[in-house]
């Protein structure tokens, strides 16, 4: 499996967040812990905290696992109290029964063993605990351009991402109960001609699909999208992008 150099790409990382604020995703997050009462929370691929500094407080104890130093390092703010592990999320460092909530946003995608990452967090959860897994699926949401322009990124990705439904069976063999699925945020945008080269998520570093390319496979898509432009200068660049999140309990007496 292709490995995103994620230490590359920490530096400009968090330039997405200003184009896309995901707040459902946060509320979601707080909403899970507020209306189970969790306290121990781990963040699995947390990058640079984005989910997990919006927790930090003095009544959760917040850990945040990611195998970028580069990214833990934008993590870690001066005041914050975050506990803060380099490791791989297919090795949890923790002791059984140890965490309330693990949750992973737009990680799981990353990990070289999706069920041994499922099998890893059921460990570490307490009886009751969840995991909470978010993320897209391309296997069923398909509409972004640069799918349709940069060659094997959508390839690629079929191979990279877990289906919803590879998701389901995997935390179901893995012995989860209540799993669940629901749609919690949905990203729409349409650009014009030449709008589309001021898109943020065009930049190299700015999607892990696109940093996986070479700079001439890279380069090979800008130039057909700007063929493309020079042709038709009104043509449609669309993005539709849905977050998804996967939900599921460890049974109190496993
Ligand atoms: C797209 S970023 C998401 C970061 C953060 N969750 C967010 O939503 O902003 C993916 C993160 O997963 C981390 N990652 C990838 N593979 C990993 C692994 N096997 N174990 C731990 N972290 C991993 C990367 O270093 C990167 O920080």
């Amino acid at each position: 499996m292709q490995k995103t150099d994620y230490n590359e790409i920490a530096a400009s990382y968090n330039r997405r967040y200003k184009v896309n604020y995901l707040v459902n995703i946060e509320n979601e997050i707080k909403n899970l812990i507020a209306s189970n009462n969790y306290k121990n929370i781990l963040e699995a691929g947390c990058g640079t905290g984005k989910w997990i500094n919006a927790l930090d407080n003095n009544n959760l104890s917040v850990f945040g696992l990611d195998y970028s130093f580069e990214m833990l390092k934008i993590s870690k703010t001066n005041k914050s109290k975050l506990n803060l592990v380099n490791a791989d999320a297919v090795y949890i460092p923790f002791k059984d029964n140890f965490f309330d909530l693990i949750f992973c946003v737009n990680a799981i995608h990353h990990f070289p063993d999706k069920e041994k990452f499922i099998s890893e967090s059921k460990r570490t959860l307490i009886g009751n605990g969840m995991l909470a897994i978010f993320g897209v699926d391309p296997h069923i949401d398909k509409e972004w351009y640069v799918y349709n322009y940069f060659d094997s990124v959508y390839e690629n990705d079929l191979k990279r991402f877990p289906s919803l439904d590879y998701l389901k069976v995997i935390l179901n063999k893995a012995g989860y109960e209540e799993i669940e699925t629901k749609v919690i945020e949905k990203i729409y945008s349409k650009r014009i001609g030449t709008e589309v080269l001021n898109d943020p998520f065009l930049g190299k570093q700015q999607s892990s699909q696109l940093a996986n390319l070479s700079d001439e496979e890279y380069e090979r898509g800008i130039t057909k999208i700007k063929n493309q432009i020079k042709q038709n200068s009104e043509t449609v660049f669309k993005t539709s992008v849905i977050f998804y999140l996967t939900s599921a309990r460890k049974t109190k007496e496993k």
